[in-house]
């Protein structure tokens, strides 16, 4: 009989898949549940990017593509970082992956080796963990304070690095707290990751998720290096195109790194499918007005679910800034955040996440997906309310 390696014993996975298992396992057998658990926009994929794949197989798109994307994807992706980030990064700072999921994997796998030092915010992504631990990285967690809107501190970071330090990963919108750093913050980790040599790992998948009636603007650390030097950035078309199925996303990094992550891609994925890489040629060049709309229809729903997050005895939630993620306070239901979870799950068939997957910081705090109908953030609002007063 075979056995398992070190680092497959390692493996976590990501822990919103394994409760979404569970929740549909008690749907089979008959209870109602309502999904908050997992960051999945409730919203079709645009009508024309669908259209754009459908041509793409028409027209025998269907064969192997360039392992590092085609030209038509690439050169969309670089006009749009020019029109939102200042400025147009040369082809062979970009490759095309099957969604950011894999750039993650392939830029710690890439930069670092075992032992060195990859620096996460804590509640973060769970990937960020799960990865640099398979890969046999140690992680050095920096909390986000729910005083501090859950914004990293770069004074955090500054006591975090050490000589071992290869990466540090940021993540503005944030999964799980909405938090956006301002530029201030942003430029400070960009010079910390610089003085330290390090690559600075930006997680920009909810860029465009960005709630106007906030005054928070997005801004990106690539404006610092175009990304010719140090940052990498990460983005997917999964959250603010509704793709999440079609695993699809482009990175943007120092052609060192871009160049070496292609061929770990080549030799585990051969290449993105090319009619999925047209559909993207559309999401990017194509109307942009039902984006606008969905982000429109996100900030209405997040206004529902903060304001009764806000009326649950013994809950407090701050206001997210972007993306799609309420990470409300719990402590005062006297409850963990498992506690609650799973209360949540079994007797309200409310599926939501515990905070601590994401990270120690996390306990106190469940994250709730507002990628839902708005019907169903009520039902599940009150059915959140009835469960907590029961125990009263
Ligand atoms: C912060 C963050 N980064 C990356 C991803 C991965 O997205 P993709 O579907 O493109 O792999 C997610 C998905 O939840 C995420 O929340």
């Amino acid at each position: 009989m075979g056995g398992l390696s070190d680092a497959a014993q390692r493996l976590e996975g990501q822990k919103m898949f394994q409760i979404l298992a569970r929740a549909k396992e008690l749907e089979r057998a008959g209870k109602s549940i309502l999904h908050f658990e997992i960051g999945d926009p409730d919203f079709d994929t645009p009508r024309n990017v669908v259209n754009s794949a459908y041509d793409a197989l028409n027209h025998s798109q269907t064969h192997y593509a360039p392992s590092g994307g085609i030209l038509e994807l690439k050169v969309a992706a670089a006009e749009v970082t020019s029109r939102s980030r200042g400025f147009k990064p040369d082809l062979d700072q970009l490759l095309v992956t099957p969604g950011a999921n894999a750039q993650l994997f392939y830029a710690m796998a890439c930069s670092a080796n075992q032992g060195d030092e990859v620096i996460i915010p804590d509640p973060s992504f769970v990937s960020y963990n799960a990865i640099a631990s398979f890969l046999g990285l140690k992680v050095v967690t920096v909390p986000l304070r729910e005083e501090n809107e859950f914004r990293l501190n770069p004074e955090d970071v500054r006591k975090a690095v050490s000589d071992k330090t290869k990466m540090i990963i940021i993540n503005s919108p944030s999964n799980p707290t909405g938090s956006v750093m301002t530029p201030e913050e942003d430029e400070e980790i960009f010079n910390i990751a610089r003085s330290t040599n390090a690559y600075l790992l930006s997680d920009e998948i909810y860029a465009r998720m960005i709630y106007k009636d906030s005054k928070t603007k997005f801004s990106s650390p690539s404006r610092h290096d175009h990304c010719k030097e140090r940052v990498i950035v990460v983005n997917g078309f999964s959250k603010s195109y509704a793709m999440t199925g079609w695993r699809l996303g482009v990175v943007t990094g120092p052609k060192e790194i871009t160049k070496k992550m292609e061929l770990l891609l080549e030799t585990t994925s051969s290449c993105v499918s090319p009619f999925v890489q047209y559909a993207g040629v559309e999401a990017l060049r194509g109307d942009q007005e039902p984006i606008l709309k969905m982000v429109e229809e996100f900030r209405k729903r997040r206004d529902v679910v903060v304001r009764g997050l806000n009326e649950l005895p013994g809950v407090r939630c701050l206001e997210p800034k972007g993306a799609f993620y309420a990470f409300p306070n719990i402590t005062g239901t006297g409850l963990t955040s498992q506690q609650f979870a799973d209360k949540m799950l079994n007797e309200a068939g409310v599926a939501l996440c515990p905070g601590t997957i994401f990270g120690e910081s996390g306990e106190g705090h469940v994250r709730i997906c507002y990628a839902n109908s708005m019907e169903n953030i009520e039902i599940g609002l009150s059915r959140i309310d009835e469960a907590l007063r029961e125990r009263d």
